[in-house]
């Protein structure tokens, strides 16, 4: 199950309707290279994805729809058996014209010389300047080669605007397949966070509850998502520990910030439990804490609502427990404003979800407008707390006590904005206190 062609040409129509007389360039991710000719498995760029489906490199995707015959343009690897036999299959010209819906499609080493009949009469090119400097460079190009000729034809792009403000806006509300497509690398997550709670014992490395993970997702087609985390001990207060080479220990906390990918579209669970014990009264008191911010969060999420609500309100339940826990000192409003929560909780609560883990879209416009809540949105809500064994309070906040360093919890889930509300996709997974207490 994947997005079917009508799909596709709808996200297009949706594009070319806001670029109006502007032509836009999307180019594929390249082909990377990791070391000595050995390549990285191919992952596409998400908003060239999004608009034709293709899942080549070396592609370009251009549309202009005020040309007269082709709106929507694609340059593609022409079909090579002999390159083929070392790079793996390509559809080539022919079959991508059919498969695919653009009205022209050429080889990808035509692209100089056909790319300027479809810019000549563009007022503006939408481009993202991306991590391909090359191509980067080969937009320009062009661009200048137009700006030269603009005296004699007082005609033609006169900048290139970034393509993020129109498009990321339609990726940012999911249509129902795509929310088909979440919901299923979802339930592979979850199935893989359950086996995980009950594998993970005293004794075992956190690269194998890593390798029990992966093999869930690989095991129904699915890839990783982000490099999976799977953090013990001291290393749950490392937001993005990825070394994954600990011995599990009787008593550790054990964070695991995992997910799936399918079709490009992305799951991201987090959940932190105790390992061959109950939570000592420290890490109990801190599970619960971030469970109740996270779950305050959460509660604030339905169509109409501020998105910057989600992070105040977590924000407010964190600083509150760590008041009442002597862990912070002072006036609750301060502590707030002047960010004096910053070393226990230094990350944003969430971000959007889809065909990137940290999906396209703004969240604020400017300083005082928050983005506000639709139906479509998907959106993860991931509040902690890290007491790092090295934490430096703030200015005039106390020491911590020993007994509280290396507690790392975060819990993390996804959510959809319903018509109503919200539904907690990742719900699969337990994250009840006496549920997180593996004895
Ligand atoms: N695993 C990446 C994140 O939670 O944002
Ligand atoms: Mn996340
Ligand atoms: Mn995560």
């Amino acid at each position: 199950m994947s997005i079917d062609a009508a799909e596709y040409r709808q996200r297009r129509d949706r594009l070319m309707k806001k670029i109006g007389h502007g032509t836009a360039i999307f180019g594929s991710a390249p082909l990377s290279v990791m070391h000595h000719d050995v390549e990285y498995p191919f992952r596409q760029e998400s908003d060239f994805f999004y608009l034709t489906g293709f899942d080549e490199p070396e592609a370009v995707a251009v549309f202009a729809p005020h040309h007269e015959e082709h709106q929507f343009v694609l340059f593609v690897q022409p079909k090579d058996m002999e390159k083929e036999t070392w790079t793996g299959y390509r559809i080539g010209v022919e079959e991508a014209k059919k498969q695919y819906g653009a009205d022209e499609v050429y080889p990808i080493n035509e692209l100089n010389e056909k790319l300027p009949q479809y810019l000549k009469n563009a007022d503006r090119i939408y481009y993202h300047l991306g991590r391909d400097d090359t191509f980067n460079q080969t937009v320009i190009r062009h661009w200048q080669s137009f700006i030269r000729q603009y005296p004699k034809r007082g005609k033609g792009p006169i900048a290139i605007e970034d393509s993020n403000p129109t498009l990321h806006p339609l990726r940012q509300i999911k249509s129902a397949r795509e929310i088909e497509l979440v919901r299923k690398a979802v339930k592979v997550a979850v199935e893989a966070h359950n086996r995980a709670l009950e594998f993970a014992k005293p004794g075992v490395y956190e690269y194998q509850i890593q390798a029990e993970i992966e093999h869930t997702f690989g095991s129904y087609g699915m890839t990783p998502a982000y490099p999976s985390i799977v953090a013990s001990g001291e290393n749950s207060c490392i937001l993005h520990y990825i070394e994954n080479k600990r011995q599990v220990q009787k008593g550790d906390l054990l964070l695991i910030d995992a997910g799936s990918s399918y079709h490009y579209y992305n799951s991201d669970i987090t959940r932190t439990f105790s390992v061959g014990a109950s939570f000592s009264k420290e890490q109990q008191s801190i599970y619960e804490l971030v469970l109740e911010a996270q779950l305050q969060a959460i509660s604030q999420i339905k169509p109409g609502n501020d998105y910057k609500t989600i992070h105040d309100t977590a924000v407010c339940v964190l600083v509150g427990g760590l008041l009442d826990l002597g862990l912070l000192k002072g006036d609750f409003e301060q502590i707030i404003e002047e960010e004096k929560y910053k070393p226990f909780y230094m990350h944003r609560t969430g971000h959007w979800l889809g065909l990137d883990v940290h999906d396209a879209g703004v969240y604020q416009y400017g300083e005082e407008k928050s983005v506000i809540l639709q139906p479509g949105h998907i959106l993860t809500v991931e509040p902690g707390i890290y007491i790092s064994p090295h934490i430096k309070p703030a200015e005039e906040q106390p020491e911590i006590p020993e007994r509280w360093r290396g507690i790392g919890i975060r819990i993390e889930d996804d959510i959809l904005v319903t018509e109503d509300g919200c539904e907690v996709l990742t719900a699969g997974v337990p994250k009840s206190v006496e549920e997180m207490q593996k004895i």
